[in-house]
């Protein structure tokens, strides 16, 4: 299969080119960043540097690769910068959008979409978060998410493109160091670094954490699934900030202190999300625990970033 991974430069997208390319598939990346300076480029893929906002150079790449199928990771994903510069957000949009015309355009069997649960579901009444929770993002990054859903399910209808989306909790793993670090990576390059650990108000405030393996899993059986439908993709447990920072301190029998800092935030409260769909439809089932998985993260962070 000729697969075109958009994004496939970052965190998640780079799991997923490595994953699809030992299967045998031929994979694509549209990506704005510089491949070259990767250290992860995978040698088997063809990298495209491009801003996916740019409809003519998105368009030129699909009808001259005609993917069979798009796997669309490529986002601003920064919670902070959407609040600060919402327009950005709209980028995401824009993204879609040209992605969708050229599929339609040229034909495109199928789309996967990364969409997010952390934020597009926000009130915590009724928890866990199933796909039928009615969705509620409180940020423009939200909302920037649930259009890509909305303009996904519209294409289906208007040129038979079939879609499968997955809405994943808080992905964590090897490479997430980008701009927009997670909470586990701020927690083990502070303390590799011996800086101290600050946690906004108390630290009791839950987060559903999913190891990069398993949603790279979820990922895969994505491409043969042959349904148009919309997965939530998490470990359905919640584990607290608090929890967490006990946690990653243990494994480097570290000291260090915690600052605990009183603010006031527009972050959910608790995120428990449930996976009971993915189990029972896509056949996904999340392998990697908490403490296997933050081992693993620990050790390529040692391996890359300690002196
Ligand atoms: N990391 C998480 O916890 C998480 C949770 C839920 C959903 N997601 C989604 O997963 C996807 C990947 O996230 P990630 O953590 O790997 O982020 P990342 O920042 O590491 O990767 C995103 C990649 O997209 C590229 N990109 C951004 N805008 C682009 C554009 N306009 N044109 C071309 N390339 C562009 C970036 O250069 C980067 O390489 C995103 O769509 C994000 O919304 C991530």
């Amino acid at each position: 299969m000729k697969i075109l991974v958009t994004g496939g430069c970052g965190f998640i997208g780079s799991h997923i080119v490595d994953a699809y390319i030992k299967l045998g598939h031929e994979v694509i990346i549209a990506d704005k960043r510089q491949a070259n300076l990767l250290p992860y480029k995978n040698p088997s893929a063809s990298y495209f540097q491009i801003n996916l906002t740019k409809s003519k150079e998105i368009n030129k790449l699909i009808e001259d690769e005609k993917p069979d199928v798009i796997n669309h990771h490529a986002a601003n994903i920064s919670v902070t910068n959407s609040l600060e510069k919402p327009l950005n957000d709209a980028n995401n949009i824009t993204s879609v959008i040209n992605l969708l015309e050229a599929a339609k355009k040229y034909k495109v069997k199928k789309i996967i979409f990364a969409s997010s649960a952390g934020a597009i579901y926000s009130e915590d009444k009724t928890l866990p978060f199933t796909e039928k929770t009615q969705p509620f993002p409180i940020t423009p990054y939200g909302v920037s998410k649930l259009a890509g859903e909305y303009y996904i399910k519209a294409y289906s209808k208007i040129c038979g493109i079939k879609y499968v989306i997955l809405r994943y909790s808080n992905v964590y793993g090897p490479r997430q160091n980008n701009k927009n670090k997670s909470v586990i990576s701020i927690f083990i390059e502070n303390i590799i670094n011996g800086k101290r650990l600050t946690i906004n108000n108390n630290g009791d405030q839950t987060r559903d954490f999913i190891f990069v393996s398993d949603l790279v899993y979820a990922n895969v059986l994505a491409l043969k699934y042959d349904i148009n439908n919309c997965f939530n993709i998490s470990s359905q447990t919640e584990t607290s900030i608090k929890d967490l920072s006990k946690k990653i301190k243990g494994m480097f029998n570290s000291e260090i202190k915690i600052k605990y800092k009183k603010m006031k935030s527009i972050e959910q409260n608790r995120s428990y999300i449930s996976n009971k769909k993915a189990l029972k439809e896509l056949k996904w089932k999340p392998k990697v625990t908490l403490k296997q998985g933050l081992i693993e993260t620990v050790k390529w962070y040692e391996r890359n970033f300690k002196n």
